[in-house]
């Protein structure tokens, strides 16, 4: 198979709205401009919480943190098997109700004065209810969120009347990637932690492959660049409504480590060696069909990136919790392991993955430090760090800026 050069050199010329000039960094580290963000995005966009694999029967349940937002959410499935969300908070006198992280109930209780709620969140028990003469059980229940459901990935809007459905939200990218075996990753590993820098800068670390010659030089440079792609250009980046995908290049040519490649084939994916597959791709994975692709990089706007490759799909969620400072969740999905060296393949995965993901992280704290003194004024990105580009007209959009 022969080589095909990367993607051209004016992806950013496709979109007359995007000048290609440098930007204002600004929305990286203003306080007012982040308090902006949180009422006019993030407030009113929907977010992904969980999988339904997660919720197989009725009285399954997880709770999530909503780190942005500052309070836990119950996840349930009702007998009528629909799934609802509900704030975790009980409302005799606003104690949590759940405290575990997930499991099986018939019914929530809550540890203060045992008020007791079915699964669909009516209010069921209240111990002495003759002294609350005024009380209407039938009027009391948990705090519904709404919640809907794309490809099993679960989603909560916390407006009382959302302004977009979870369709409409997802739009055109989502339409896209319908059919891929999104259900069949039940194997699950999670990373996460508190990263001292702006949710942008967390989201921009996955969106772009200029880096990898130089930042991952140890790890993944060999694959997603090289000697026909030395600066690590992208196959294509793709704008779809407020979200972006970008297809990254794989080098075909690359003859890895004996052991990667063992765990390549076993595993059936791998960041380090490029794993042909047979799978019929949905239209918006590998848009363009390349023959030298590695993996898609989708962003839901604002801080959902999932990446996806035939063998595998991870998430990475940002939650901004001040301009300076984000909760970041990884979460990676896998075909349960069918034999021992499907199971090392997939291992050796994740601990690949582990150590490129730590590379990127690994220069957010010191840029975050350097812009919030305020005096670095614009960022110049490079034509293919167009998924960057368009967050920041985007997040500029919904600021009126
Ligand atoms: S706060 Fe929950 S029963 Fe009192
Ligand atoms: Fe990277």
């Amino acid at each position: 198979m022969g080589q095909k050069q990367p993607g051209d050199t004016n992806l950013t010329a496709r979109h007359p709205e995007l000048h290609a000039g440098p930007v204002s960094t600004d929305i990286y580290w203003k306080p007012e401009l982040y308090e902006l963000e949180l009422e006019r995005i993030f407030k009113k966009t929907w977010h992904y919480v969980g999988r339904e694999e997660q919720l197989l029967s009725a009285g399954e349940f997880f709770v999530k943190e909503l780190p942005t937002f500052d309070f836990s959410i119950i996840v349930v499935r009702g007998r009528d098997k629909k799934v609802r969300a509900f704030m975790n908070a009980c409302p005799h006198r606003g104690n949590q109700v759940e405290l575990a992280e997930c499991g099986k109930r018939s019914a929530f209780t809550c540890k203060f004065h045992a008020w007791k709620y079915d699964l669909e969140g009516r209010l069921a028990s209240v111990p002495d209810e003759g002294g609350f003469p005024l009380l209407d059980k039938s009027e009391v229940s948990l705090k519904e969120l709404h919640c809907e459901s794309w490809q099993g990935f679960l989603f909560v809007n916390i407006q009382d009347r959302p302004n977009q459905t979870l369709k409409e939200y997802v739009g055109e990218q989502g339409a896209d990637l319908d059919g891929y075996p999104f259900s069949s990753g039940t194997s699950r590993f999670q990373f996460s932690g508190v990263v001292k820098t702006n949710w942008k800068f967390l989201v921009d670390s996955f969106c772009e492959t200029y880096h990898v010659p130089f930042l991952h030089s140890r790890s993944i440079r060999h694959t997603m660049a090289g000697p026909d792609n030395p600066h690590g250009r992208a196959v294509d980046v793709r704008l779809k409504g407020d979200h972006r995908t970008t297809s990254v290049w794989a080098s075909l040519d690359y003859d890895p480590q004996p052991v990667q490649k063992l765990a390549a084939n076993a595993a059936a994916t791998s960041i380090t060696s490029a794993v042909a597959t047979t799978q019929e791709l949905p239209k918006g994975l590998n848009q363009t069909r390349a023959e030298n692709w590695a993996i898609d990089v989708t962003v839901f706007f604002p801080g959902l990136v999932c990446v996806i490759n035939p063998g595998m799909y991870f998430t990475h969620q940002m939650w901004p919790l001040g301009p300076d400072r984000t909760k970041w969740e990884m979460t990676g999905y896998l075909r349960p392991a069918t034999n021992a060296a499907e199971r090392f393949g997939q291992e050796h995965a994740i601990a690949e993955l582990r150590d490129a993901v730590l590379e990127d992280a690994n220069t957010l704290e010191r840029m975050t430090s350097n812009i919030a003194t305020g005096l670095i004024k614009e960022f110049h990105f490079h034509d293919h760090e167009l998924s960057l580009r368009y967050q920041h007209h985007t997040v500029c959009k919904y600021l009126g800026l």
